[in-house]
């Protein structure tokens, strides 16, 4: 895609309107998404939460492009999802957005650095520039001594932690974690959150995060609740934790 995007701060950065998603299941079809609307601002961390098989991971991945609704509009910093092509698509993810999957999707044959830079290799950069950013950021988040181990060789935090570091690396518009801190310890969660929070605290860039864990509601600017499919509550953070 080549449209300019612009984003002023606190101009919504995500944009879902009524969008529903059903799974076939036998006769009756599974409704993850029933009607979701749903805004994410600009230069804000948003936060998701609700019960299990509400929706949430659903949710994310309606708005990142890989799995399309049935019903409804996606935009991302002003770009219709649902109107673009796969290519179209998977080349503005490419630019765009980094995730944390709820499972860490690391590639168990890859070094740390070598995982964490995949997503500047997809944008073109040589491997050993794209290593070495990789590495800068795995350093950041206290893995700098394992740049050369393999996933097996590490705990679920520190996979944990090589998931946000590619998420990080090439610096996108767009960051979208599915229970980031799930196995996480106190701290490790709260720099983790933290690194999240510097990444949204500027004008061109939002995150999403959806999470069960309390510790981290702080992080949030903005918290929208889930349940069966719906969005039932959406209002700043503040007022969520007097709600
Ligand atoms: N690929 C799929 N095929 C069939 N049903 C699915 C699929 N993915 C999700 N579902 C169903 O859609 C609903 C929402 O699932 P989703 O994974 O979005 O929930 P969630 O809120 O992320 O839950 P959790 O907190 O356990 O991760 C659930 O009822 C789930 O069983
Ligand atoms: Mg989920």
């Amino acid at each position: 895609m080549s449209h300019p995007i612009t984003a002023s701060e606190n101009s919504v950065a995500v944009r879902v309107e009524k969008v529903v998603k059903t799974f076939p299941n036998g006769d009756t079809p599974t409704y993850a998404l029933r009607d979701v609307s749903f805004t994410a601002l600009a230069g804000q961390l948003t936060m998701i939460v609700g019960p299990s098989g509400c929706g949430k991971t659903t949710l994310l991945s309606v708005i990142c492009g890989t799995m399309q609704t049935d019903s409804g509009r996606i935009e991302v910093f002003g770009q219709d999802i649902g109107g673009m092509s796969d290519a179209e698509v998977t080349a503005f993810r490419s630019r765009n957005v980094g995730f944390i999957f709820q499972q860490f999707n690391l590639i168990p044959t890859l070094t740390l650095a070598e995982n964490a830079s995949i997503p500047l290799i997809l944008q073109g950069w040589p491997s050993r520039k794209a290593e070495e950013k990789a590495a800068a950021v795995l350093t950041e988040l206290g893995l700098g001594t394992r740049i050369r181990s393999f996933p097996r060789q590490l705990s679920g935090g520190q996979q944990q932690r090589v998931a946000i570091a590619r998420a990080l690396v090439h610096d996108p518009r767009l960051i979208i974690c599915d229970e980031p801190t799930a196995s996480l310890d106190a701290k490790t969660g709260h720099h983790a959150l933290e690194l999240l929070k510097e990444s949204a605290c500027r004008p061109d860039r939002c995150v999403i995060v959806v999470t069960h864990d309390s510790r981290i509601f702080s992080f949030a600017d903005w918290i929208a609740e889930m349940e069966d499919g719906r969005v039932v509550k959406s209002c700043p953070a503040a007022e969520y934790r007097h709600a």
